[in-house]
């Protein structure tokens, strides 16, 4: 079974949806193998988003990040990687599909609700940022 990183962002965990976006996951039939809630520095969120660190939105997006809790979790399952993305809809709320956790409750481009991990390389670096293989109960 395939394993993804995914991220409950600040303006999600702020407005307390952690257990309805978790649940559209959960829904999908992917499977929460680890899960938790953390503060990151913007150094620690410059560190995750190092492969965007040219692009013009980068600090902002940094700062975000660090700017309130997030939930990190590993989300597991066939064809985890694309299902959690399907999941998540378009990076733009406007153009994210309904039902989607961006349609839903993105609120714009940068404050949209959740990231995950584009490919299985990037998911095996991300989900090792934050987890060690003890904290990953398949
Ligand atoms: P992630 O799952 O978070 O990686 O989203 P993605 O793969 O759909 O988007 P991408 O990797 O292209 O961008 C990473 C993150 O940067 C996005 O999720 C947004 O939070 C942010 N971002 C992307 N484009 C913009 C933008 O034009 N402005 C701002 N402020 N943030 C952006
Ligand atoms: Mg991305």
């Amino acid at each position: 079974l395939e394993r993804t990183l995914s991220i409950i962002k600040p303006d999600a965990t702020r407005r307390n949806l952690t257990g309805k976006i978790a649940a559209k996951f959960e829904d999908a039939g992917l499977r929460i193998v680890a899960s938790k809630r953390i503060q990151m520095t913007p150094a620690q969120a410059g560190v995750f988003y190092e492969v965007h660190k040219e692009r013009p939105f980068y600090g902002e997006l940094c700062e975000f990040m660090a700017s309130g809790p997030v939930v990190v979790q590993v989300l597991e399952g066939e064809g985890a990687i694309a299902k959690n993305r399907e999941v998540m809809g378009a990076t733009n709320p406007k153009d994210a599909a309904p039902g989607t956790v961006r349609a839903d409750f993105a609120e714009s481009v940068g404050e949209n609700s959740v990231h995950g991990s584009d490919a299985a390389d990037t998911a095996a670096a991300e989900i090792a940022y934050f987890f060690s293989g003890l904290e990953l109960v398949g």
